[in-house]
């Protein structure tokens, strides 16, 4: 049994608001992605990262990626939507995967994931019959918004957190189901968990904190930098 890590790079970053497709954006002095590539290039129990980009993508050759040959694969299959992205490229590993081999989903906006919390997710669902995904409990009290608000938002009802996580990434399934899960469950899944839901199976949530965070906006970027600085220092 493998353990394979993909990381779906093909998005825009249209929340960003800027020119550069943010999984390029400088983060302390290098691309965004390449911060989720070294994490899982250092678990050894990862064999090998695959990095899906989209088929239009040119910015990946402007780097050198030098001692990256033996640890990725550049997967040019990114598709409209991240479940198509993740599909695409479940279908282009099938020939050097087993049904059974698991795979690692990470976002290539999520730069701060620690180490212990990779080995945490690794140790905690290798043995687990379904596969899982980091989470963190919700810590705000949560409000949901009147539909239709006369002027600016409003409360309508504060939402019981208590029950509720926040899905990262790393999420793990194995291969075959994956795939067939994306496949049955169309191109809107913002998540692969959510997929395997839908085929009626439970994916276990295992802890991790807010450190995970997925760089959405401007400011999360900084918050990152910060991070990174903190972790590696
Ligand atoms: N992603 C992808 N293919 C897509 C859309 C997203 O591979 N068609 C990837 C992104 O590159 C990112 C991850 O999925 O690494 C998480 O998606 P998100 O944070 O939504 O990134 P973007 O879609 O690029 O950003 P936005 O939604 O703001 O446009
Ligand atoms: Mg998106």
């Amino acid at each position: 049994m493998n353990f394979y890590a993909l990381i779906p790079a093909a998005g825009s970053g249209s929340r960003m608001g800027g020119t550069i497709e943010k999984q390029y954006l400088d983060l302390n002095a290098v691309p965004m992605i390449a911060h989720a590539m070294m994490v899982l290039a250092r678990a050894p129990r990862i064999t090998r990262i695959f990095v899906v980009l989209s088929p239009t993508d040119r910015r990946w050759n402007n780097y050198a990626w030098q001692g990256w040959e033996d640890r990725i694969e550049v997967l040019r299959c990114g598709g409209e939507t991240r479940a198509e992205t993740v599909l695409n490229s479940l279908d282009a590993i099938a020939k050097i995967c087993t049904p059974d081999d698991w795979v690692l989903v990470h976002d290539a906006a999520r730069p701060c994931l620690p180490d212990e919390m990779l080995a945490k997710l690794l140790d905690e669902v290798a043995d687990d019959p379904v596969g899982g995904l980091l989470a963190v409990p919700v810590a705000d009290t949560l409000k949901r918004a009147a539909a239709d608000p006369a002027s600016g938002a409003r409360v309508e009802a504060t939402v019981p957190r208590a029950g509720l996580w926040q899905a990262q990434t790393p999420q793990m399934f194995r291969h075959g189901k994956l795939t067939e899960a994306l496949r049955a469950a169309g191109a809107d899944m913002t998540d692969e968990a959510s997929a395997i839901e839908q085929l009626g199976l439970q994916p276990r949530l295992v802890e991790s904190d807010s450190r995970n965070l997925k760089v959405t906006y401007p400011q999360d970027l900084e918050l990152a930098g910060m991070i990174l600085r903190k972790l590696y220092e």
